[in-house]
Protein backbone atom coordinates (compact mmCIF):
# COMPACT_ATOMS: atom_id res chain seq x y z
CA UNK A 1 0.00 0.00 0.00
CA UNK A 2 1.26 3.44 -0.79
CA UNK A 3 0.44 6.34 1.71
CA UNK A 4 0.97 10.18 0.72
CA UNK A 5 -0.01 13.01 1.91
CA UNK A 6 -3.32 12.79 -0.07
CA UNK A 7 -4.48 9.46 0.70
CA UNK A 8 -3.67 5.49 -0.24
CA UNK A 9 -3.31 3.13 -2.95
CA UNK A 10 -2.74 -0.33 -3.79
CA UNK A 11 -0.10 -1.40 -5.76
CA UNK A 12 -0.48 -3.34 -8.67
CA UNK A 13 -0.03 -7.00 -6.96
CA UNK A 14 -3.86 -5.99 -5.50
CA UNK A 15 -3.75 -7.66 -2.15
CA UNK A 16 -7.18 -7.59 -1.02
CA UNK A 17 -6.89 -5.52 2.28
CA UNK A 18 -4.94 -2.95 0.37
CA UNK A 19 -7.88 -2.69 -2.32
CA UNK A 20 -10.69 -2.70 0.08
CA UNK A 21 -8.82 -0.26 2.32
CA UNK A 22 -7.96 2.13 -0.81
CA UNK A 23 -12.10 1.57 -1.52
CA UNK A 24 -13.07 2.54 1.72
CA UNK A 25 -11.25 5.83 1.20
CA UNK A 26 -12.75 6.85 -2.29
CA UNK A 27 -16.17 5.75 -0.75
CA UNK A 28 -17.63 8.99 0.44
CA UNK A 29 -17.80 11.01 -3.20
CA UNK A 30 -17.25 7.61 -5.26
CA UNK A 31 -20.57 8.38 -7.70
CA UNK A 32 -19.94 11.86 -8.16
CA UNK A 33 -16.20 11.18 -8.36
CA UNK A 34 -16.98 8.36 -11.24
CA UNK A 35 -19.44 10.56 -13.37
CA UNK A 36 -17.40 13.67 -13.52
CA UNK A 37 -14.07 11.44 -14.49
CA UNK A 38 -16.14 10.12 -17.01
CA UNK A 39 -17.71 12.62 -18.29
CA UNK A 40 -21.33 11.29 -17.30
CA UNK A 41 -19.96 8.20 -19.41
CA UNK A 42 -20.49 6.05 -16.57
CA UNK A 43 -24.30 6.38 -16.55
CA UNK A 44 -24.43 4.88 -20.48
CA UNK A 45 -21.83 2.49 -19.84
CA UNK A 46 -23.92 1.25 -17.15
CA UNK A 47 -27.60 1.00 -19.30
CA UNK A 48 -25.18 -1.01 -21.73
CA UNK A 49 -24.66 -3.65 -18.79
CA UNK A 50 -28.19 -4.11 -18.35
CA UNK A 51 -29.18 -4.21 -22.61
CA UNK A 52 -26.44 -7.13 -22.55
CA UNK A 53 -27.06 -8.68 -19.59
CA UNK A 54 -30.96 -9.17 -21.38
CA UNK A 55 -32.43 -9.77 -18.08
CA UNK A 56 -36.29 -11.02 -17.81
CA UNK A 57 -38.62 -9.88 -14.67
CA UNK A 58 -38.08 -12.49 -12.01
CA UNK A 59 -34.34 -13.64 -12.89
CA UNK A 60 -31.61 -13.09 -10.37
CA UNK A 61 -28.62 -11.42 -11.37
CA UNK A 62 -25.46 -10.79 -9.07
CA UNK A 63 -23.15 -7.65 -9.33
CA UNK A 64 -19.71 -8.82 -8.00
CA UNK A 65 -17.80 -5.82 -6.98
CA UNK A 66 -20.78 -3.74 -6.54
CA UNK A 67 -19.49 -0.84 -4.28
CA UNK A 68 -21.89 1.44 -3.43
CA UNK A 69 -24.73 -0.06 -5.14
CA UNK A 70 -24.62 2.01 -8.31
CA UNK A 71 -24.32 -0.73 -11.16
CA UNK A 72 -26.71 -3.36 -8.77
CA UNK A 73 -29.46 -0.16 -9.13
CA UNK A 74 -29.22 -0.24 -12.76
CA UNK A 75 -29.64 -4.22 -13.08
CA UNK A 76 -33.02 -3.70 -10.79
CA UNK A 77 -34.76 -1.51 -13.58
CA UNK A 78 -35.23 -4.45 -15.62
CA UNK A 79 -37.38 -6.17 -12.99
CA UNK A 80 -34.94 -8.65 -12.34
CA UNK A 81 -33.73 -9.56 -8.27
CA UNK A 82 -29.99 -8.15 -8.17
CA UNK A 83 -28.13 -8.50 -5.79
CA UNK A 84 -24.57 -6.88 -5.08
CA UNK A 85 -21.36 -7.85 -3.46
CA UNK A 86 -18.61 -6.14 -2.20
CA UNK A 87 -15.12 -6.56 -0.52
CA UNK A 88 -14.89 -2.89 1.15
CA UNK A 89 -16.97 -2.44 4.08
CA UNK A 90 -17.00 1.21 3.26
CA UNK A 91 -18.19 1.61 -0.36
CA UNK A 92 -21.18 -0.91 1.04
CA UNK A 93 -21.90 1.46 3.70
CA UNK A 94 -21.72 4.42 1.22
CA UNK A 95 -24.25 2.49 -0.70
CA UNK A 96 -26.44 1.60 2.26
CA UNK A 97 -27.11 5.25 3.06
CA UNK A 98 -27.89 6.25 -0.83
CA UNK A 99 -29.66 3.55 -2.23
CA UNK A 100 -31.44 1.39 1.06
CA UNK A 101 -33.53 -0.57 -1.22
CA UNK A 102 -30.52 -2.21 -3.30
CA UNK A 103 -29.69 -5.76 -0.88
CA UNK A 104 -25.56 -5.46 -0.84
CA UNK A 105 -23.77 -7.56 1.35
CA UNK A 106 -19.67 -8.65 2.07
CA UNK A 107 -18.38 -10.64 0.08
CA UNK A 108 -15.30 -11.76 -2.07
CA UNK A 109 -15.17 -12.45 -5.64
CA UNK A 110 -12.86 -15.24 -5.18
CA UNK A 111 -15.16 -17.13 -2.66
CA UNK A 112 -18.23 -15.84 -3.08
CA UNK A 113 -20.77 -16.72 -0.55
CA UNK A 114 -23.46 -18.44 -2.67
CA UNK A 115 -24.37 -22.04 -3.70
CA UNK A 116 -23.70 -23.12 -7.11
CA UNK A 117 -25.57 -21.94 -9.82
CA UNK A 118 -28.03 -19.93 -7.67
CA UNK A 119 -28.08 -17.08 -10.20
CA UNK A 120 -29.15 -17.03 -13.93
CA UNK A 121 -26.75 -13.71 -14.63
CA UNK A 122 -23.49 -12.22 -13.30
CA UNK A 123 -21.83 -9.05 -13.78
CA UNK A 124 -19.11 -7.04 -13.22
CA UNK A 125 -18.36 -3.56 -13.40
CA UNK A 126 -14.91 -1.92 -13.50
CA UNK A 127 -14.41 -4.84 -10.74
CA UNK A 128 -12.21 -7.38 -12.26
CA UNK A 129 -9.55 -5.60 -12.93
CA UNK A 130 -9.05 -5.15 -8.61
CA UNK A 131 -9.45 -8.54 -7.86
CA UNK A 132 -5.75 -10.13 -7.72
CA UNK A 133 -6.37 -13.25 -9.60
CA UNK A 134 -8.19 -12.44 -12.88
CA UNK A 135 -9.17 -16.14 -13.82
CA UNK A 136 -10.15 -17.51 -10.34
CA UNK A 137 -12.73 -14.92 -10.04
CA UNK A 138 -14.12 -15.73 -13.73
CA UNK A 139 -14.05 -19.39 -12.50
CA UNK A 140 -15.76 -18.40 -8.93
CA UNK A 141 -18.60 -16.59 -11.05
CA UNK A 142 -19.51 -19.63 -13.38
CA UNK A 143 -19.57 -21.68 -10.17
CA UNK A 144 -22.32 -19.21 -8.90
CA UNK A 145 -24.17 -19.52 -12.77
CA UNK A 146 -26.90 -22.00 -14.16
CA UNK A 147 -25.33 -23.71 -17.12
CA UNK A 148 -26.97 -21.72 -19.80
CA UNK A 149 -26.84 -18.34 -17.57
CA UNK A 150 -25.09 -15.23 -18.76
CA UNK A 151 -22.26 -13.15 -18.04
CA UNK A 152 -21.20 -9.67 -18.51
CA UNK A 153 -17.80 -7.84 -18.19
CA UNK A 154 -17.78 -3.93 -17.98
CA UNK A 155 -14.34 -3.10 -17.56
CA UNK A 156 -11.85 -0.33 -19.01
CA UNK A 157 -10.18 -1.48 -22.61
CA UNK A 158 -7.80 -0.67 -25.26
CA UNK A 159 -9.13 2.15 -26.90
CA UNK A 160 -9.49 0.97 -31.10
CA UNK A 161 -8.28 4.39 -33.07
CA UNK A 162 -4.51 4.68 -32.64
CA UNK A 163 -4.63 8.68 -32.74
CA UNK A 164 -7.58 8.50 -30.06
CA UNK A 165 -5.73 6.05 -28.12
CA UNK A 166 -2.87 8.44 -27.48
CA UNK A 167 -4.73 11.09 -26.30
CA UNK A 168 -6.82 8.84 -24.00
CA UNK A 169 -3.71 7.41 -22.45
CA UNK A 170 -2.45 11.22 -21.71
CA UNK A 171 -5.70 11.47 -20.14
CA UNK A 172 -5.37 8.66 -18.01
CA UNK A 173 -1.89 9.33 -16.84
CA UNK A 174 -2.16 13.61 -16.99
CA UNK A 175 -5.14 15.13 -16.63
CA UNK A 176 -7.38 11.81 -14.48
CA UNK A 177 -5.24 12.16 -11.27
CA UNK A 178 -4.96 16.03 -11.29
CA UNK A 179 -8.88 16.33 -11.78
CA UNK A 180 -9.25 13.57 -8.86
CA UNK A 181 -7.89 15.76 -6.65
CA UNK A 182 -10.68 18.43 -6.96
CA UNK A 183 -13.26 15.71 -6.65
CA UNK A 184 -12.21 12.70 -4.94
CA UNK A 185 -12.02 12.06 -0.82
CA UNK A 186 -8.68 10.05 -1.64
CA UNK A 187 -7.31 11.15 -4.79
CA UNK A 188 -4.25 8.54 -5.09
CA UNK A 189 -6.69 5.77 -5.93
CA UNK A 190 -7.29 7.85 -9.02
CA UNK A 191 -3.48 7.30 -9.85
CA UNK A 192 -3.88 3.35 -9.21
CA UNK A 193 -6.77 3.32 -11.66
CA UNK A 194 -4.75 5.52 -14.28
CA UNK A 195 -1.81 2.13 -13.92
CA UNK A 196 -4.31 -0.92 -13.27
CA UNK A 197 -6.16 0.17 -16.37
CA UNK A 198 -2.60 0.46 -18.59
CA UNK A 199 -1.59 -3.07 -17.49
CA UNK A 200 -4.81 -4.73 -18.18
CA UNK A 201 -5.40 -6.93 -21.17
CA UNK A 202 -6.89 -5.84 -24.32
CA UNK A 203 -10.11 -6.94 -25.75
CA UNK A 204 -9.39 -9.99 -27.34
CA UNK A 205 -6.84 -10.95 -24.59
CA UNK A 206 -9.98 -10.65 -21.88
CA UNK A 207 -11.98 -12.55 -24.10
CA UNK A 208 -9.57 -15.80 -24.16
CA UNK A 209 -9.15 -15.36 -20.66
CA UNK A 210 -13.08 -15.99 -20.25
CA UNK A 211 -13.21 -18.88 -22.77
CA UNK A 212 -11.05 -20.68 -20.61
CA UNK A 213 -12.96 -20.20 -17.03
CA UNK A 214 -15.98 -22.18 -17.62
CA UNK A 215 -17.70 -19.75 -19.97
CA UNK A 216 -18.25 -20.21 -23.35
CA UNK A 217 -19.95 -18.26 -27.07
CA UNK A 218 -17.81 -15.38 -25.70
CA UNK A 219 -18.00 -12.00 -27.80
CA UNK A 220 -17.80 -8.29 -26.57
CA UNK A 221 -18.95 -4.88 -27.59
CA UNK A 222 -16.54 -1.57 -27.24
CA UNK A 223 -18.29 1.33 -25.85
CA UNK A 224 -16.78 4.71 -26.58
CA UNK A 225 -14.09 3.65 -29.04
CA UNK A 226 -12.76 1.22 -26.52
CA UNK A 227 -12.36 3.02 -23.71
CA UNK A 228 -14.50 0.09 -21.97
CA UNK A 229 -15.47 -3.19 -23.07
CA UNK A 230 -18.52 -5.18 -22.19
CA UNK A 231 -17.36 -9.06 -22.82
CA UNK A 232 -20.34 -10.98 -22.71
CA UNK A 233 -20.44 -15.15 -22.38
CA UNK A 234 -22.88 -18.29 -21.73
CA UNK A 235 -21.67 -20.51 -18.68
CA UNK A 236 -20.83 -23.78 -20.06
C1 LIG B 1 -14.36 0.73 -9.27
S1 LIG B 1 -15.42 -0.02 -8.08
C2 LIG B 1 -16.82 -0.50 -9.05
C3 LIG B 1 -18.12 -0.35 -8.33
C4 LIG B 1 -19.37 -0.55 -9.17
N1 LIG B 1 -19.45 -1.89 -9.72
C5 LIG B 1 -19.46 0.45 -10.30
O1 LIG B 1 -19.74 0.04 -11.43
O2 LIG B 1 -19.26 1.64 -10.08
C6 LIG B 1 -14.61 -1.56 -7.82
C7 LIG B 1 -15.17 -2.32 -6.63
O3 LIG B 1 -14.64 -3.65 -6.63
C8 LIG B 1 -14.48 -4.05 -5.29
N2 LIG B 1 -13.58 -5.20 -5.22
C9 LIG B 1 -12.27 -5.25 -5.49
N3 LIG B 1 -11.79 -6.49 -5.30
C10 LIG B 1 -12.85 -7.25 -4.92
C11 LIG B 1 -13.01 -8.62 -4.57
N4 LIG B 1 -11.98 -9.47 -4.57
N5 LIG B 1 -14.24 -9.06 -4.23
C12 LIG B 1 -15.30 -8.21 -4.23
N6 LIG B 1 -15.21 -6.90 -4.53
C13 LIG B 1 -14.00 -6.43 -4.87
C14 LIG B 1 -13.96 -2.81 -4.59
O4 LIG B 1 -14.13 -2.86 -3.19
C15 LIG B 1 -14.79 -1.72 -5.27
O5 LIG B 1 -15.96 -1.42 -4.54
Amino acid sequence: MSRTPQGQRASLDKQPHEVAAMFDGVAARYDLTNTVLSFGQDRFWRRATRAALGLRPGERVLDVGAGTGVSTEELAHSGAYAVGADLSLGMLHAGKRTRPGVPLLAGDALRLPFADASFDAVTISFALRNVNDTDAALRELARVTRPGGRLVVCEFSTPVNPAFRTVYLSYLMRSLPAVARTVSSNPDAYVYLAESIRAWPDQAALAARIGTAGWGRVAWRNLTGGVVALHRAIRD
